[in-house]
C-alpha cells in the first residue's frame, strides 16, 4: 500500500475514493491527524496531512516520528511526500514539479530518529542517496504519462522555519549546491530509511525563493495560493498514474 504525505495545498486527495479513516498513537505520540484509507485508481492509498487536516501544524512542530510510524504501522510500503518549495535556481519558477534527488539538511532541534540509544544498539543508517530511486523513477513515469512537465532531480535545502529565509541565506543555500528550500523534507526522509520504508518526494515550487526574481524585495504570500492550487491540481494529476506505472 502507498503512503502519501499531502504538504501545504494538499489536504486531501479530490479522487481519492475514501474507504475509512483511523485515529492511531504510536510510541512517538500522535500524528498530523486521523490516517485516511482509500483507493486511488482502484489501489489501496493511506493518506496523511502533514500539517494537519485544519493547517494548524506549524513545520518544525510536525510530529515526523509519529507519522512515518503510523504509516509503517498501516502497513505501507513506500511513502511518496508532497510538499510546495522555494525555488533558488533560476529555471525553477513557481509552478515548476520536480523529483528532487538530493538533500542537504538545515534543521536543527527536530527529533529525527527512532534509535535513541538506551537498550537498542547504535544504529546508523546508510543517507547517501536519500530518496529511493526506484519510487523516483515512477513518479517521473507517472508524470508522463500525466501529461505534467516534471523536473527530474534538484537538490533539497531543508529549513527549520517557520520564517522564510533571508536573501543572504538562500546565496549560502546555493553556493552548497540546493536548488530548492523547503521546511517539512526532514527528517521525515531519514525516518522513512530508518524503517525501510521507500520514500521519494514531489516538490511544488510555489515562490521564487527570498531575494531571487520576483522575490528580491520580498515574498508576496497572495501570489502563492493561485499557484498552490493550479500546481497541487497537476500533482493529483500526476498522482492518478502513479498505479499505472
Ligand atoms: N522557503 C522555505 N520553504 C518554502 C518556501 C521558501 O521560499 N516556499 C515554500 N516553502
Amino acid at each position: 500500500m502507498l503512503a502519501i504525505i499531502g504538504g501545504s495545498g494538499l489536504t486531501q486527495l479530490s479522487t481519492l475514493e475514501i474507504v475509512r479513516r483511523e485515529v492511531v498513537r504510536t510510541p512517538y505520540g500522535e500524528p498530523s491527524g486521523a490516517l485516511t484509507f482509500g483507493e486511488l485508481c482502484g489501489r489501496p492509498v493511506v493518506f496523511l496531512a502533514r500539517h494537519g487536516y485544519g493547517h494548524t501544524i506549524p513545520p518544525h512542530l510536525v510530529n515526523y516520528r509519529a507519522n512515518i510510524w503510523a504509516l509503517k504501522q498501516a502497513r505501507a510500503d513506500a511513502v511518496v511526500s508532497v510538499a510546495s518549495v522555494g525555488g533558488i535556481r533560476a529555471d525553477f519558477a513557481p509552478g515548476t514539479l520536480l523529483i528532487p534527488d538530493q538533500i542537504i539538511d538545515y534543521t536543527w532541534g527536530r527529533k529525527s530518529t527512532f534509535f535513541e540509544g538506551g537498550d537498542q544498539a547504535v544504529h546508523h543508517v546508510d543517507f547517501t542517496h536519500p530518496y529511493d530511486e526506484s519510487l523516483r523513477q515512477r513518479l517521473l513515469q507517472a508524470g508522463k504519462q500525466a501529461g505534467e512537465a516534471v523536473f527530474d532531480g534538484g537538490v533539497y535545502a531543508a529549513t527549520q522555519g517557520p520564517r522564510l529565509e533571508t536573501a543572504a541565506e538562500i546565496n549560502r543555500f546555493e553556493r552548497d549546491g540546493a536548488d530548492v528550500v523547503g521546511m517539512t523534507g526532514m527528517p521525515e526522509a531519514v525516518l522513512a530509511r530508518e524503517l525501510e520504508l521507500p520514500y521519494a518526494a514531489v516538490n511544488v515550487v510555489v515562490n521564487f525563493a527570498a531575494g531571487r526574481a520576483s522575490s528580491e524585495h520580498g515574498i508576496h504570500f497572495d501570489s502563492i495560493e493561485p499557484i498552490l492550487q493550479e500546481s497541487m491540481v497537476r500533482v493529483r494529476n500526476l498522482l492518478d498514474h502513479l498505479c499505472r506505472v
